[in-house]
């Protein structure tokens, strides 16, 4: 909802509000982020930080927006010109006081979350040059201390959880490699110093966008905290020609009175409503930790076989089904079936695995490309290069010139073509290398064709799902699930591991997006052995994938497993549509209405640390039984004094079924 005062606009959530007012020089700045307001009360708050810090006067802060006119000035003075409110939607005109330069500021109030953007016009003549051009900036209300809560990491573990004081400084968050990172992750919340999973004030940021980006959190010397952030990273900059206009990506913002977990329950109803479809998520099976790049046609009807028995959903032929692709070193870019491999093309396997019962999807990788490929024999020209410089390799690989429409219409064509002649239902879209050599003008217009690409063939096939992949989590952002239905979360699908990985990863997205699979033991990263069913505990919180060479695996393990699938099916809704508590480190809660599933896994003995975990949010006058032992247990108990978690070794994992009677 949206309500207007003099220079005063009021943006309120169900349970937020948020006050924007114009300061005495016409700026635009945040009067308040916090609890819900009325229009009366929100009259009385002077002016606060810059919604978007501009260079210019006495402010000597990060400037989101910064501009060199062609007779070298820089900077904006603010001149309103207007606003507009449409619905839950508010757009705030302004212009430079002098030069022809119009910046529009769109709000956006979706559930409990406000998104921002920002238009930027050359309404002059001469060209502009913008040196940075951030989405927006937020900025927290006083409070006695700060703490940033982000998520660092590598390939193979991402989305660890870090959580600091924030220092008085400029501490910056960023990708400069043209994908949103594993290194990275573009969100942020700071809290005031002591919120816990249920208590306390969060506030936090997401930035829709899968290619380079920054976010600089600063704490002045006031002991002020405000934030700016957008696409691309220190040091580009790009010409606005005479009449063209820049549009940011959204940078949504919540706030949250109810701690940490009330800040991800509220960003997972925000993607789940607005971002997200919600058709059920198969049980996956991939087929790239069984066989790498020695796969057959024989070979893959058989783990389909397997596969069909355990009762997967949809088959997946990951990397090597195209060209001469036989490793890493060869093929990519040549997207037609294997003539070796495939000598009557795709038809016979995926035949098969239809009559089985299952869909089947296969795994493309369209931004890169081998030179040993016969796409780069033909076309050296379409890689991003720089004249005088070394072409960079990562994996054995080039990067194609997705800036460049010709190259972008190829990948469109190519990929139109495969899901048209063949029966695909799940394309699983990789990007195994980051930007490099890429000029000013490549890092934007590249992520959008990409954007483009993905929805023309969502909008064109829609029985089709898309699996977002950069060598796993290394492009998981807003920005790719507003269209890709889930993330391949890590290579690292050791389920020890994995346990800090999905919840770095659960914080902002919902767990309906967090591909998971169940691999073999030992783990073929990090060798580590886990019993089968800790394994798929770990899976089941999230969307189960089964990746292990089921030819291997015993006819127990597959009783076992198929046992577990179906399980997993009877709490499949209530994990994909409940509210995700985590309860300590080691467990989750699920919860839909009555429903609730609890999943508790101990990956290290901490011999004595048996403490019952407590739930959340039941009702504390029902009654709820376990599915599975018949027990009854009162809500009011579940909540005060807990589950038992009776895990005294290594690698134990347990499932719990509720329901209210
Ligand atoms: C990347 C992906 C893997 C797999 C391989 C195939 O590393 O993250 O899941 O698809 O590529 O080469």
């Amino acid at each position: 909802m949206i309500a207007v005062g003099d220079g005063l606009w009021l943006l309120s959530t169900p349970t937020s509000g948020y006050v924007v007012r114009l300061a005495g020089d016409a700026t635009p700045t945040c009067a308040h982020w916090g609890p819900a307001l009325t229009l009366d009360q929100a009259r009385d708050l002077p002016a606060g930080w810059p919604e978007l810090p501009v260079e210019g006067g006495a402010w000597f802060g990060v400037a989101g927006l910064q501009i060199r006119y062609g007779d070298a000035v820089r900077g904006v003075e603010w001149r309103h010109l207007g606003h507009a409110v449409e619905g839950d939607q508010l757009v705030l005109h302004m212009a430079d006081g002098h030069y022809p330069l119009e910046i529009t500021l769109h709000y956006r109030v979706r559930g409990e979350t406000i998104e921002r953007w920002t238009t930027v016009t050359n309404c002059g003549a001469e060209p502009v040059t913008l040196l940075r051009c951030d989405s927006a900036a937020w900025s927290l209300p006083h409070r006695d201390g700060y703490r940033l809560s982000h998520v660092s990491g590598d390939w193979g573990r991402e989305f660890q959880l870090r959580r600091t004081d924030l220092t008085m400084a400029e501490t910056v968050l960023t990708s400069r490699r043209g994908h949103s990172g594993h290194h990275a992750n573009p969100w942020l919340m700071v809290d005031d110093g002591h919120a816990t999973e249920e208590h306390g004030e969060v506030w936090s940021v997401a930035l829709a966008w899968s290619g380079s980006w920054r976010i600089t959190v600063e704490r002045d010397q006031h002991d002020r905290v405000g934030l700016s952030g957008g696409f691309g990273h220190e040091g580009l900059t790009w010409r606005l020609g005479a009449g063209e206009s820049v549009d940011t990506p959204v940078f949504a913002g919540v706030y949250s009175p109810a701690g940490f977990g009330g800040a991800s329950h509220r960003w997972h109803d925000y993607a789940r409503t607005f971002l997200l479809d919600d058709r059920t998520r198969p049980v996956v099976f991939n087929s790239w930790e069984a066989t790498e790049f020695d796969i057959s046609q024989e070979q893959q009807m058989a783990l389909a076989e397997r596969a069909a028995a355990l009762g997967v959903e949809l088959f997946v032929m990951d990397d090597a089904w195209f060209g001469g692709r036989t490793s890493d070193r060869v093929g990519l870019g040549d997207w037609w079936p294997n003539p070796d491999r495939f000598p009557e093309g795709l038809a016979p396997l995926i035949e098969h695995v239809r009559k089985l019962g299952m869909t089947f999807g296969l795994w493309v990788e369209p931004e890169s490309v081998n030179p040993d490929s016969e796409l780069y024999r033909t076309h050296p020209e379409w890689v991003l290069r720089q004249p005088n410089r070394r072409s960079t390799e990562v994996r054995n690989q080039l990067l194609l010139d997705f800036s460049r429409n010709e190259v972008a219409a190829w990948a469109h064509r190519w990929l139109d073509d495969l899901v048209r002649r063949h029966d695909i239902s799940f394309l699983k879209w990789d990007m195994n290398r980051p930007f490099t050599e890429a000029g000013d003008e490549v890092w934007v217009p590249f992520v959008r064709n990409v954007y483009a690409i993905i929805d023309q063939l969502r909008a064109d096939h829609p029985q089709l799902t898309i699996e977002g992949c950069a060598s796993g989590g290394g492009r998981a952002d807003l920005g790719m699930l507003a269209r890709t239905d889930q993330t391949w979360t890590s290579d690292n699908t050791d389920a020890a591991q994995r346990i800090a990985i999905q919840h770095g990863y659960s914080q902002l997205y919902p767990v309906r997006t967090m591909g998971a699979w169940v691999t073999d033991s030992p783990n073929a990263i990090t060798g580590r052995l886990t019993p089968l069913r800790f394994r798929f505990h770990v899976a089941m919180s999230g969307a189960l994938g089964i990746g292990g060479d089921l030819l291997r695996w015993t006819p127990q393990e597959l009783e076992e497993a198929t046992a577990l699938v179906e399980q997993y099916k009877r709490i499949r809704s209530v994990v994909h549509g409940g509210r995700l508590d985590r309860l300590g480190r080691w467990a989750v809660q699920y919860t839909l209405e009555d429903e609730v599933a609890v999943f508790l896994w101990r990956p290290t003995t901490l011999v004595g640390r048996d403490a019952p975990v407590r739930l959340r949010g039941l009702d504390p006058d029902g009654v709820y039984r376990d599915e599975d032992t018949g027990v009854l247990h009162h809500g009011a108990v579940l909540m005060s004094h807990g589950l038992p978690r009776p895990l005294p070794f290594d690698a134990l994992s347990d499932l719990r079924r509720l329901i209210r009677c």
